[in-house]
Protein backbone atom coordinates (compact mmCIF):
# COMPACT_ATOMS: atom_id res chain seq x y z
CA UNK A 1 0.00 0.00 0.00
CA UNK A 2 1.37 3.27 -0.88
CA UNK A 3 1.93 6.03 1.52
CA UNK A 4 -0.65 7.85 -0.15
CA UNK A 5 -3.31 5.27 0.54
CA UNK A 6 -2.44 5.18 4.39
CA UNK A 7 -2.70 8.83 4.92
CA UNK A 8 -0.04 11.12 6.00
CA UNK A 9 -0.12 14.23 8.28
CA UNK A 10 -0.06 17.62 6.19
CA UNK A 11 2.36 19.22 8.00
CA UNK A 12 5.31 18.78 10.55
CA UNK A 13 3.38 21.32 13.53
CA UNK A 14 0.56 19.04 12.62
CA UNK A 15 2.76 16.00 13.43
CA UNK A 16 3.74 17.38 16.66
CA UNK A 17 0.56 18.52 17.78
CA UNK A 18 -1.17 15.00 17.25
CA UNK A 19 2.27 12.96 18.58
CA UNK A 20 2.20 15.36 21.84
CA UNK A 21 -1.55 14.86 22.19
CA UNK A 22 -0.82 11.09 22.25
CA UNK A 23 2.16 12.14 24.82
CA UNK A 24 -0.25 14.66 26.84
CA UNK A 25 -2.86 12.98 28.56
CA UNK A 26 -4.20 10.75 31.83
CA UNK A 27 -0.58 10.17 32.21
CA UNK A 28 0.11 13.74 33.11
CA UNK A 29 -2.98 15.39 35.13
CA UNK A 30 -3.99 11.88 36.62
CA UNK A 31 -1.28 9.84 36.87
CA UNK A 32 1.88 12.25 37.39
CA UNK A 33 0.54 14.61 40.28
CA UNK A 34 -0.98 11.28 42.23
CA UNK A 35 2.04 9.34 42.02
CA UNK A 36 4.46 12.38 42.74
CA UNK A 37 2.38 12.80 46.05
CA UNK A 38 2.30 8.97 46.70
CA UNK A 39 6.15 9.40 46.40
CA UNK A 40 6.43 12.80 48.55
CA UNK A 41 7.06 14.85 45.56
CA UNK A 42 10.55 17.03 44.82
CA UNK A 43 13.05 14.46 44.71
CA UNK A 44 10.59 12.07 42.65
CA UNK A 45 9.76 15.18 40.41
CA UNK A 46 13.55 15.46 40.05
CA UNK A 47 14.37 11.74 38.98
CA UNK A 48 11.26 11.59 36.67
CA UNK A 49 12.45 14.42 34.59
CA UNK A 50 15.71 12.91 34.44
CA UNK A 51 14.23 9.44 33.13
CA UNK A 52 12.61 11.48 30.74
CA UNK A 53 15.61 12.64 28.96
CA UNK A 54 17.77 9.80 30.02
CA UNK A 55 15.32 6.79 28.85
CA UNK A 56 12.51 8.35 27.49
CA UNK A 57 14.20 10.39 24.90
CA UNK A 58 16.02 7.67 23.16
CA UNK A 59 13.52 5.08 23.21
CA UNK A 60 10.95 8.24 21.41
CA UNK A 61 14.15 8.75 18.74
CA UNK A 62 14.26 4.69 18.82
CA UNK A 63 10.77 4.48 17.84
CA UNK A 64 10.25 7.68 15.33
CA UNK A 65 12.99 5.92 13.21
CA UNK A 66 11.51 2.59 12.71
CA UNK A 67 8.17 4.39 11.74
CA UNK A 68 9.87 6.98 9.52
CA UNK A 69 12.17 5.02 7.64
CA UNK A 70 9.44 1.83 6.85
CA UNK A 71 6.36 4.73 6.58
CA UNK A 72 4.36 1.52 8.08
CA UNK A 73 2.87 0.81 11.43
CA UNK A 74 5.09 -1.94 14.24
CA UNK A 75 4.49 -5.38 12.79
CA UNK A 76 4.93 -4.28 8.72
CA UNK A 77 7.73 -2.48 10.08
CA UNK A 78 9.77 -4.72 11.72
CA UNK A 79 9.01 -7.91 9.11
CA UNK A 80 10.35 -5.24 6.55
CA UNK A 81 13.32 -4.39 9.05
CA UNK A 82 14.43 -8.26 9.63
CA UNK A 83 12.14 -10.71 7.30
CA UNK A 84 11.38 -14.13 8.42
CA UNK A 85 12.17 -13.13 12.40
CA UNK A 86 10.14 -13.07 15.51
CA UNK A 87 10.33 -9.67 15.79
CA UNK A 88 6.95 -8.73 14.08
CA UNK A 89 5.82 -10.49 17.61
CA UNK A 90 7.19 -7.51 19.26
CA UNK A 91 4.46 -5.14 17.13
CA UNK A 92 1.77 -7.91 17.71
CA UNK A 93 2.74 -6.93 21.56
CA UNK A 94 2.09 -3.21 21.36
CA UNK A 95 -1.20 -3.98 19.43
CA UNK A 96 -2.24 -5.89 22.14
CA UNK A 97 -0.97 -3.47 24.76
CA UNK A 98 -2.66 -0.74 23.47
CA UNK A 99 -5.76 -2.78 23.46
CA UNK A 100 -5.81 -3.39 26.83
CA UNK A 101 -4.60 0.12 27.73
CA UNK A 102 -7.58 1.78 25.50
CA UNK A 103 -10.26 -0.52 27.18
CA UNK A 104 -9.41 1.13 30.72
CA UNK A 105 -8.29 4.21 29.77
CA UNK A 106 -11.81 4.99 28.17
CA UNK A 107 -13.28 4.20 31.42
CA UNK A 108 -11.83 6.90 33.23
CA UNK A 109 -11.37 9.24 29.97
CA UNK A 110 -15.65 8.99 30.35
CA UNK A 111 -15.44 10.09 34.02
CA UNK A 112 -13.48 13.27 33.52
CA UNK A 113 -16.34 14.28 30.72
CA UNK A 114 -19.01 13.44 33.29
CA UNK A 115 -17.60 15.21 35.33
CA UNK A 116 -17.21 18.03 32.74
CA UNK A 117 -20.88 17.96 32.27
CA UNK A 118 -21.47 17.98 36.25
CA UNK A 119 -19.69 21.31 36.04
CA UNK A 120 -21.98 22.52 33.50
CA UNK A 121 -25.09 21.39 35.58
CA UNK A 122 -23.73 23.38 38.25
CA UNK A 123 -22.59 20.57 40.94
CA UNK A 124 -19.77 22.05 42.08
CA UNK A 125 -20.56 24.54 44.33
CA UNK A 126 -21.31 23.61 48.12
CA UNK A 127 -19.70 20.55 48.53
CA UNK A 128 -16.86 19.24 50.25
CA UNK A 129 -14.64 16.23 50.02
CA UNK A 130 -16.78 14.19 52.05
CA UNK A 131 -19.89 14.98 49.74
CA UNK A 132 -17.10 14.32 46.65
CA UNK A 133 -16.40 11.17 47.98
CA UNK A 134 -20.23 10.13 47.79
CA UNK A 135 -21.21 11.59 45.05
CA UNK A 136 -17.63 9.29 43.58
CA UNK A 137 -18.90 6.27 45.23
CA UNK A 138 -22.49 6.91 43.58
CA UNK A 139 -21.31 7.12 40.33
CA UNK A 140 -19.24 4.53 39.98
CA UNK A 141 -21.80 2.22 41.83
CA UNK A 142 -24.03 2.93 38.74
CA UNK A 143 -23.56 0.26 35.86
CA UNK A 144 -25.16 2.07 33.87
CA UNK A 145 -23.14 5.47 34.06
CA UNK A 146 -19.89 3.28 33.99
CA UNK A 147 -20.53 1.77 30.96
CA UNK A 148 -22.65 4.68 29.29
CA UNK A 149 -19.44 6.84 29.43
CA UNK A 150 -16.94 4.39 28.36
CA UNK A 151 -18.75 3.82 25.20
CA UNK A 152 -19.65 7.22 24.85
CA UNK A 153 -15.39 8.22 24.66
CA UNK A 154 -15.15 5.38 22.82
CA UNK A 155 -17.29 6.20 20.30
CA UNK A 156 -16.04 9.66 19.73
CA UNK A 157 -12.57 8.37 19.41
CA UNK A 158 -13.59 5.78 16.94
CA UNK A 159 -15.58 8.45 15.08
CA UNK A 160 -11.77 10.56 14.68
CA UNK A 161 -9.76 7.57 13.79
CA UNK A 162 -12.45 6.27 11.30
CA UNK A 163 -11.05 10.14 9.11
CA UNK A 164 -8.04 9.11 9.18
CA UNK A 165 -4.41 11.22 9.49
CA UNK A 166 -4.44 14.11 7.84
CA UNK A 167 -8.17 15.06 8.26
CA UNK A 168 -8.61 12.84 11.05
CA UNK A 169 -6.07 12.80 13.67
CA UNK A 170 -4.55 15.89 12.53
CA UNK A 171 -7.56 18.02 12.30
CA UNK A 172 -8.84 16.79 15.80
CA UNK A 173 -5.17 17.99 17.51
CA UNK A 174 -4.77 21.25 15.76
CA UNK A 175 -8.11 21.95 17.43
CA UNK A 176 -8.28 20.15 20.57
CA UNK A 177 -4.13 21.18 21.53
CA UNK A 178 -4.22 24.92 21.47
CA UNK A 179 -7.57 24.60 23.57
CA UNK A 180 -5.74 22.62 26.18
CA UNK A 181 -2.77 24.98 26.48
CA UNK A 182 -5.26 28.10 26.98
CA UNK A 183 -7.41 25.79 29.61
CA UNK A 184 -4.26 24.62 30.97
CA UNK A 185 -2.59 28.23 31.77
CA UNK A 186 -6.08 29.60 32.88
CA UNK A 187 -5.67 26.85 35.75
CA UNK A 188 -2.19 27.58 36.51
CA UNK A 189 -2.79 31.27 37.07
CA UNK A 190 -5.52 30.74 39.41
CA UNK A 191 -3.26 28.30 41.32
CA UNK A 192 -0.72 30.25 41.49
CA UNK A 193 -2.53 33.13 42.59
CA UNK A 194 -4.24 31.11 45.72
CA UNK A 195 -2.86 31.74 49.50
CA UNK A 196 -0.92 27.97 49.53
CA UNK A 197 0.73 28.46 45.75
CA UNK A 198 4.44 28.76 47.76
CA UNK A 199 3.56 25.19 49.61
CA UNK A 200 2.41 23.65 46.17
CA UNK A 201 5.17 24.79 44.25
CA UNK A 202 7.72 23.35 47.53
CA UNK A 203 6.35 20.16 47.52
CA UNK A 204 6.98 20.20 43.93
CA UNK A 205 10.39 21.26 43.65
CA UNK A 206 11.89 21.02 47.37
CA UNK A 207 13.91 17.68 47.31
CA UNK A 208 13.02 15.64 49.83
CA UNK A 209 15.79 12.93 50.11
CA UNK A 210 14.78 11.14 52.62
CA UNK A 211 11.33 10.18 50.68
CA UNK A 212 13.18 8.22 47.88
CA UNK A 213 12.89 4.45 48.07
CA UNK A 214 13.52 2.03 45.18
CA UNK A 215 9.90 1.75 44.41
CA UNK A 216 9.69 5.43 43.75
CA UNK A 217 12.26 5.30 41.55
CA UNK A 218 10.85 2.38 39.27
CA UNK A 219 7.93 4.11 39.61
CA UNK A 220 9.37 7.19 38.18
CA UNK A 221 10.99 4.79 35.62
CA UNK A 222 7.67 3.57 34.52
CA UNK A 223 5.58 7.12 34.40
CA UNK A 224 8.47 8.45 32.36
CA UNK A 225 7.85 5.81 29.13
CA UNK A 226 3.85 5.42 30.08
CA UNK A 227 3.55 9.43 29.84
CA UNK A 228 5.67 9.42 26.77
CA UNK A 229 3.44 7.00 24.66
CA UNK A 230 6.36 4.67 24.64
CA UNK A 231 6.93 0.85 24.37
CA UNK A 232 3.60 0.35 22.17
CA UNK A 233 4.83 1.34 19.40
CA UNK A 234 2.30 4.54 19.20
CA UNK A 235 5.35 6.53 18.11
CA UNK A 236 6.22 4.02 15.71
CA UNK A 237 2.94 4.62 13.59
CA UNK A 238 2.96 8.32 14.07
CA UNK A 239 6.55 8.31 13.01
CA UNK A 240 5.12 6.30 10.19
CA UNK A 241 2.65 9.13 8.84
CA UNK A 242 5.64 11.87 9.09
CA UNK A 243 7.35 12.24 5.19
CA UNK A 244 10.77 11.11 5.45
CA UNK A 245 12.50 14.55 4.99
CA UNK A 246 11.31 16.06 8.29
CA UNK A 247 13.36 17.07 10.75
CA UNK A 248 13.57 13.95 13.04
CA UNK A 249 15.83 14.98 16.18
CA UNK A 250 13.69 18.09 16.28
CA UNK A 251 10.33 16.82 16.49
CA UNK A 252 11.45 14.12 18.78
CA UNK A 253 12.86 16.78 21.22
CA UNK A 254 9.89 19.34 21.11
CA UNK A 255 7.87 16.40 22.01
CA UNK A 256 9.24 15.51 25.12
CA UNK A 257 9.51 18.91 26.27
CA UNK A 258 6.19 19.87 25.47
CA UNK A 259 5.09 16.73 27.61
CA UNK A 260 7.56 17.18 30.50
CA UNK A 261 6.25 20.48 30.85
CA UNK A 262 2.50 19.96 30.82
CA UNK A 263 2.89 16.89 33.59
CA UNK A 264 5.07 20.09 35.78
CA UNK A 265 2.14 22.69 34.84
CA UNK A 266 -0.44 20.05 35.94
CA UNK A 267 1.35 19.69 39.28
CA UNK A 268 1.37 23.53 39.99
CA UNK A 269 -2.40 23.41 39.32
CA UNK A 270 -3.36 20.24 41.89
CA UNK A 271 -0.74 20.90 44.59
CA UNK A 272 -1.71 24.21 45.39
CA UNK A 273 -4.94 23.36 45.41
CA UNK A 274 -4.85 20.29 47.72
CA UNK A 275 -3.41 22.07 50.30
CA UNK A 276 -5.89 24.94 50.03
CA UNK A 277 -8.25 22.90 51.54
CA UNK A 278 -5.36 21.14 53.94
CA UNK A 279 -6.22 17.81 51.94
CA UNK A 280 -3.14 15.34 51.70
CA UNK A 281 -1.47 14.66 48.26
CA UNK A 282 -0.76 11.03 49.10
CA UNK A 283 -4.25 10.04 48.23
CA UNK A 284 -3.64 7.83 45.34
CA UNK A 285 -5.74 7.92 41.65
CA UNK A 286 -9.03 8.96 43.16
CA UNK A 287 -7.59 12.21 43.95
CA UNK A 288 -8.34 14.46 40.61
CA UNK A 289 -12.37 13.08 41.08
CA UNK A 290 -12.59 12.89 44.97
CA UNK A 291 -10.50 15.25 46.31
CA UNK A 292 -10.15 17.96 43.66
CA UNK A 293 -14.37 17.50 43.23
CA UNK A 294 -14.56 18.49 46.60
CA UNK A 295 -11.82 21.90 46.23
CA UNK A 296 -13.56 23.79 44.01
CA UNK A 297 -16.19 24.98 46.16
CA UNK A 298 -13.23 26.98 47.77
CA UNK A 299 -12.61 29.22 44.39
CA UNK A 300 -14.94 32.06 43.18
CA UNK A 301 -16.48 30.43 39.51
CA UNK A 302 -16.21 26.92 41.17
CA UNK A 303 -18.39 25.76 38.32
CA UNK A 304 -16.30 27.63 35.80
CA UNK A 305 -12.83 26.42 36.91
CA UNK A 306 -14.33 22.86 37.92
CA UNK A 307 -15.38 23.24 34.21
CA UNK A 308 -12.16 23.80 33.02
CA UNK A 309 -9.99 21.08 34.70
CA UNK A 310 -12.24 18.48 33.48
CA UNK A 311 -12.39 19.58 30.61
CA UNK A 312 -8.79 19.66 30.18
CA UNK A 313 -8.58 15.91 31.06
CA UNK A 314 -10.98 15.05 28.86
CA UNK A 315 -9.31 16.54 25.34
CA UNK A 316 -5.89 15.72 27.06
CA UNK A 317 -7.61 11.79 27.28
CA UNK A 318 -9.06 11.94 24.09
CA UNK A 319 -5.83 12.85 22.00
CA UNK A 320 -4.27 9.75 23.77
CA UNK A 321 -7.17 7.50 23.18
CA UNK A 322 -6.99 8.52 19.60
CA UNK A 323 -3.58 7.35 19.37
CA UNK A 324 -3.93 3.98 21.29
CA UNK A 325 -6.83 3.39 18.73
CA UNK A 326 -5.12 4.24 15.85
CA UNK A 327 -2.30 1.58 16.53
CA UNK A 328 -4.32 -1.30 16.13
CA UNK A 329 -6.48 0.03 13.72
CA UNK A 330 -2.71 0.83 11.15
CA UNK A 331 -2.41 -2.90 12.20
CA UNK A 332 -5.04 -4.46 10.23
CA UNK A 333 -4.97 -1.37 7.41
CA UNK A 334 -1.66 -2.01 6.99
CA UNK A 335 -1.13 -5.99 7.45
CA UNK A 336 -4.02 -7.17 6.97
CA UNK A 337 -5.60 -4.99 4.54
CA UNK A 338 -8.80 -4.18 6.09
CA UNK A 339 -10.46 -0.84 4.92
CA UNK A 340 -10.26 2.04 7.92
CA UNK A 341 -13.80 2.20 8.63
CA UNK A 342 -14.67 -1.59 8.92
CA UNK A 343 -10.94 -1.57 11.57
CA UNK A 344 -12.08 1.42 13.28
CA UNK A 345 -15.17 -0.14 14.14
CA UNK A 346 -14.55 -3.55 14.78
CA UNK A 347 -11.36 -2.52 17.32
CA UNK A 348 -13.83 -0.01 18.85
CA UNK A 349 -16.67 -2.06 19.49
CA UNK A 350 -14.41 -4.99 20.60
CA UNK A 351 -12.71 -2.84 23.07
CA UNK A 352 -15.64 -1.38 24.34
CA UNK A 353 -16.30 -5.61 25.29
CA UNK A 354 -13.32 -4.93 27.36
CA UNK A 355 -13.71 -1.91 28.61
CA UNK A 356 -17.05 -3.07 30.38
CA UNK A 357 -15.28 -5.26 33.31
CA UNK A 358 -13.07 -2.04 33.59
CA UNK A 359 -15.85 -0.15 34.48
CA UNK A 360 -17.79 -2.46 36.56
CA UNK A 361 -15.12 -3.64 38.57
CA UNK A 362 -14.99 -0.26 39.96
CA UNK A 363 -18.15 -0.40 41.67
CA UNK A 364 -17.30 -3.44 43.06
CA UNK A 365 -14.09 -2.14 44.84
CA UNK A 366 -15.91 0.84 45.59
CA UNK A 367 -12.75 2.67 44.62
CA UNK A 368 -10.57 4.25 41.44
CA UNK A 369 -8.16 1.96 41.13
CA UNK A 370 -5.65 1.00 43.84
CA UNK A 371 -7.06 3.57 46.06
CA UNK A 372 -7.90 0.66 48.67
CA UNK A 373 -5.79 -2.59 48.68
CA UNK A 374 -8.43 -4.30 47.07
CA UNK A 375 -7.57 -5.02 43.12
CA UNK A 376 -10.49 -4.71 40.44
CA UNK A 377 -10.38 -5.85 36.72
CA UNK A 378 -9.34 -2.24 35.76
CA UNK A 379 -6.27 -2.28 38.12
CA UNK A 380 -5.08 -6.25 36.73
CA UNK A 381 -5.19 -4.45 33.08
CA UNK A 382 -3.77 -1.69 33.82
CA UNK A 383 -1.16 -3.33 35.69
CA UNK A 384 -0.24 -5.61 32.89
CA UNK A 385 -0.60 -3.92 30.04
CA UNK A 386 -0.36 -0.11 31.28
CA UNK A 387 3.12 -1.43 33.58
CA UNK A 388 4.28 -4.27 32.15
CA UNK A 389 4.01 -5.38 28.67
CA UNK A 390 4.68 -1.49 27.79
CA UNK A 391 8.31 -1.56 29.65
CA UNK A 392 8.72 -5.04 28.46
CA UNK A 393 8.13 -3.35 25.08
CA UNK A 394 10.33 -0.08 25.53
CA UNK A 395 13.39 -2.67 26.44
CA UNK A 396 12.74 -4.94 23.25
CA UNK A 397 12.70 -2.16 20.82
CA UNK A 398 16.13 -0.63 22.58
CA UNK A 399 17.67 -4.27 21.66
CA UNK A 400 16.13 -4.20 18.69
CA UNK A 401 17.47 -0.59 17.50
CA UNK A 402 20.83 -1.56 19.55
CA UNK A 403 21.72 -4.67 18.68
CA UNK A 404 19.56 -5.53 15.62
CA UNK A 405 18.93 -2.69 13.24
CA UNK A 406 22.14 -0.91 14.59
CA UNK A 407 22.77 2.62 15.58
CA UNK A 408 24.09 3.20 11.71
CA UNK A 409 21.38 2.42 9.99
CA UNK A 410 18.79 3.63 12.48
CA UNK A 411 20.76 7.47 12.89
CA UNK A 412 20.67 7.13 9.07
CA UNK A 413 17.32 7.04 8.64
CA UNK A 414 16.39 9.71 11.21
CA UNK A 415 19.16 12.50 9.03
CA UNK A 416 17.31 10.98 6.05
CA UNK A 417 16.00 14.61 5.85
CA UNK A 418 19.45 15.78 6.24
CA UNK A 419 18.68 17.25 9.89
CA UNK A 420 21.81 16.01 11.69
CA UNK A 421 20.87 14.22 14.75
CA UNK A 422 23.06 15.67 18.03
CA UNK A 423 24.73 13.25 20.17
CA UNK A 424 25.24 10.10 18.24
CA UNK A 425 27.61 8.69 20.22
CA UNK A 426 25.53 9.36 23.59
CA UNK A 427 22.43 7.91 22.09
CA UNK A 428 23.66 4.54 20.94
CA UNK A 429 25.53 4.54 24.80
CA UNK A 430 22.10 4.82 26.00
CA UNK A 431 20.03 2.53 23.62
CA UNK A 432 22.67 -0.13 23.49
CA UNK A 433 23.50 -0.30 27.45
CA UNK A 434 21.57 1.56 29.62
CA UNK A 435 18.04 1.93 29.00
CA UNK A 436 18.13 -1.88 28.28
CA UNK A 437 19.82 -2.43 31.66
CA UNK A 438 17.75 -0.20 33.67
CA UNK A 439 14.55 -1.39 31.81
CA UNK A 440 15.44 -4.45 33.39
CA UNK A 441 15.88 -4.32 36.64
CA UNK A 442 12.96 -2.21 37.11
CA UNK A 443 10.72 -5.23 35.72
CA UNK A 444 12.68 -7.35 37.79
CA UNK A 445 11.88 -5.14 40.70
CA UNK A 446 8.15 -5.21 39.98
CA UNK A 447 7.86 -8.77 38.96
CA UNK A 448 9.43 -9.58 42.28
CA UNK A 449 7.63 -6.99 44.71
CA UNK A 450 4.59 -6.56 42.75
CA UNK A 451 4.95 -3.33 42.64
CA UNK A 452 2.17 -1.07 40.45
CA UNK A 453 3.43 1.93 39.22
N1 LIG B 1 0.91 8.94 27.12
C1 LIG B 1 -0.47 8.79 27.46
C2 LIG B 1 -0.73 9.57 28.74
O1 LIG B 1 0.16 10.16 29.29
C3 LIG B 1 -0.87 7.35 27.62
C4 LIG B 1 -0.50 6.49 26.46
C5 LIG B 1 0.37 5.42 26.65
C6 LIG B 1 -0.99 6.77 25.19
C7 LIG B 1 0.75 4.64 25.56
C8 LIG B 1 -0.60 6.00 24.10
C9 LIG B 1 0.27 4.94 24.30
O2 LIG B 1 -1.82 9.60 29.21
Amino acid sequence: MSTLDRGKFNSRFGFILAAAGSAIGLGNIWRFPYTAGTHGGGAWVIMYIGFVFLIGVPVLFAELSIGNSTQTSPVTAFKKLVPNSWWPALGGLGVLTGFGILSFYSVIAGLTAMYAGFAIGGKFGGIDIAQSGEIFGQIVASPVWMIGVSFGFLLVTALVVRKGIGGGIEKAATWLMPILFVFLLILVARALTLPTAGEGLAFMFKPQLDEISFQGIVSALGQALFSLSLGMGAMITYGSYLPKEENLPASAMTIAVFDTCIAILAGLVIFPALFLVGAEPDKGPGLIFVVMGGIFDAMPASNLMAFIFYGLLSIAALTSTISLLEVIVAYLVDERGWRRERATWAVASSCFALAVPSALSLGASASLSRITEKKGFLDIVDMLCGTYFLTFGAMLICIFVGWKWGIKAAVAAIEHGGHKMPAVPVWGFLVRYVCPLAIFVLLIYGATQGANW
